[in-house]
């Protein structure tokens, strides 16, 4: 089989730049997911991944991101096949040296972890792009249009439901209707219109503050279904419903399975990154006599604190702390 030729120190060093944006990536994404740690009912978290799934330099962050994660696990596929096909012929006797079991370790580890990433994008990254159902919030000011308001208004002070407000309005100009010129009545019937549009997104807002939906804050309504979601993004296509991703990770980690599979998949992490750390600096030929102690203790620290870091999110809130 023959494989487009580029030289494998380019390949290795194509490796470790992408390497490297991975590792600034887990620093990023682990700190970040402490906030789910805060007692807050998830206003940082919440916050942070409103900032993140509405920013556009982070959405282009994003794409380059998943471009990086694939390129990662393509180019090391690459080398492996590669490297087997420069020695077609495997060895009588089996040398076990260190090259040989940390590149294996280095396979197995990758294998868990693409496996962990999988189910890791069913439960989160999939619900943000809508391929998968999960639970929503939305910001209760992007719901506060004019006629919501209005509605909701008539509704709290004569102490009826939405679409009985509106049913009512329609009644009381019905009563004027042939006083009215035909521009009016037109309007009038515009109006009625935009608010019986309003009354699903009205009725939204009562039930949430019926079963308590509202965050510590008032700021976002939460514990929103699929179908409410699909609802609200017909009905207030601006309003930006986005997942509850707070709720989720919290509801997810109460789920003991779920903590051994995280727990096992950053053991891979742990074991992956030991080698990967002072892999990067080597290939792009920053280590020497001098750095290379500096190196080993930083990778140690980092891998520990990543490890650390990504662990404590699930352990914690499983026991409840
Ligand atoms: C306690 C552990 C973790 C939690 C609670 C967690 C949570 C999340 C959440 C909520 C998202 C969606 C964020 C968004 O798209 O705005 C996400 C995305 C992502 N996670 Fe994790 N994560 C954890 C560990 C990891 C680990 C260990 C890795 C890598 C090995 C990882 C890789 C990713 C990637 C690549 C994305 C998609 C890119 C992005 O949207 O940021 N996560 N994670």
């Amino acid at each position: 089989m023959e494989l487009p030729k580029i030289h494998s120190i380019t390949k290795k060093l194509l490796v470790a730049l992408v390497g490297g944006f991975l590792l600034l990536f887990l620093l990023f994404h682990m700190t970040a997911n402490l906030f789910i740690l805060r007692h807050d009912d998830g206003a940082w978290y919440s916050a942070f991944c409103h900032f993140m799934g509405t920013n556009w330099v982070v959405k282009i962050f994003e794409v380059v991101l998943l471009g990086v994660v694939a390129l990662h696990i393509l180019l090391t596929l690459w080398l492996v096949v590669t490297n087997r096909l420069a020695r077609p012929t495997r060895y009588h006797q089996r040398q076990r040296s260190k090259t040989h079991t940390t590149s294996k370790l280095m396979m197995w580890t990758g294998i868990l972890i693409f496996a962990f990433l999988v189910m890791h994008f069913c439960q989160f990254w999939f619900v943000k792009v809508g391929l998968v159902k999960g639970d929503y919030m939305v910001e209760v000011e992007k719901l506060q249009t004019e006629e919501v308001s209005t509605i909701m208004q008539y509704s709290a002070q004569n102490g009826m439901e939405p679409a009985d407000v509106v049913a009512a309005v329609e009644n009381q100009m019905a009563m004027y209707a042939d006083q009215l010129a035909p521009e009016q009545m037109a309007e009038m019937e515009a109006n009625i219109q935009s608010l019986k549009d309003a009354v699903p997104v009205a009725e939204f807002i009562s039930k949430a503050l019926r079963e308590d939906h509202f965050s510590q804050d008032r700021k976002w309504i939460r514990h929103i279904s699929y179908d409410e979601r699909q609802m609200l993004k017909e009905k207030a296509p601006k309003c930006g419903v986005e997942p509850d991703f707070y709720y989720m990770s919290r509801n997810l980690f109460h789920n003991g399975l779920m903590v051994l599979l995280y727990l096992i998949a950053f053991v891979a992490l742990f074991m992956h990154l030991t080698h990967a750390f002072p892999s990067v600096f080597q290939t792009l030929g920053l280590n020497n006599y001098t750095y290379n102690g500096i190196i080993e203790i930083l990778g140690k620290i980092y891998t520990w604190v990543i490890t650390l870091g990504f662990a404590a999110v699930p352990i914690l809130v499983f026991l409840g702390l």
